[in-house]
């Protein structure tokens, strides 16, 4: 089995200076993700967003084929869309933090 991780770091305010962007904004979050309409929780999910580009290797522009959601606890969990070839990809997890202005996110996929 291979493990494979991803983590990425945004700074807030670059959230913040795109929520008045209606048209941006729909390019990159679903619907769902935009329900709590906050720049540091919406940094969180475009920073799981990043970091699941990078564990899988997916193209930069893959922002809809993943949607970040949230167990009754608070916990992010992605789900992704079928377009994405999840061949030997046995699980995943994510996990956010925001502090100082930053929100920080990682990945991890385990594949067969
Ligand atoms: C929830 C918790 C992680 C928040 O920590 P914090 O230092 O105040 O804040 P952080 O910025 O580091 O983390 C906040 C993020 O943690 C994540 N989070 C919240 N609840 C979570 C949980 N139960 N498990 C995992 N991640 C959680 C969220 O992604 C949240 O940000 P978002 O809602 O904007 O996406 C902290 O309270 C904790 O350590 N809890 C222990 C796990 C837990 O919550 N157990 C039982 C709860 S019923």
């Amino acid at each position: 089995m291979n493990v494979k991780t991803g983590c990425d770091i945004v700074e807030i305010s670059r959230i913040e200076a795109m929520l008045k962007q209606s048209e941006l904004l729909g390019k990159i979050f679903h619907p769902s993700e935009l329900e709590r309409f906050t720049a540091e929780h919406l940094a969180g999910i475009f920073a799981v967003k990043e970091s699941a580009f990078k564990a899988l290797g997916l193209s930069p522009n893959s922002w809809l084929k993943l949607e970040v959601n949230y167990t009754p606890e608070g916990k992010p969990k992605i789900i992704f869309s079928n377009d994405i070839s999840l061949v030997g990809v046995m699980s995943w997890d994510c996990s956010i933090s925001h502090d100082g202005g930053f929100a920080y996110a990682v990945v991890v996929v385990l594949q067969d």
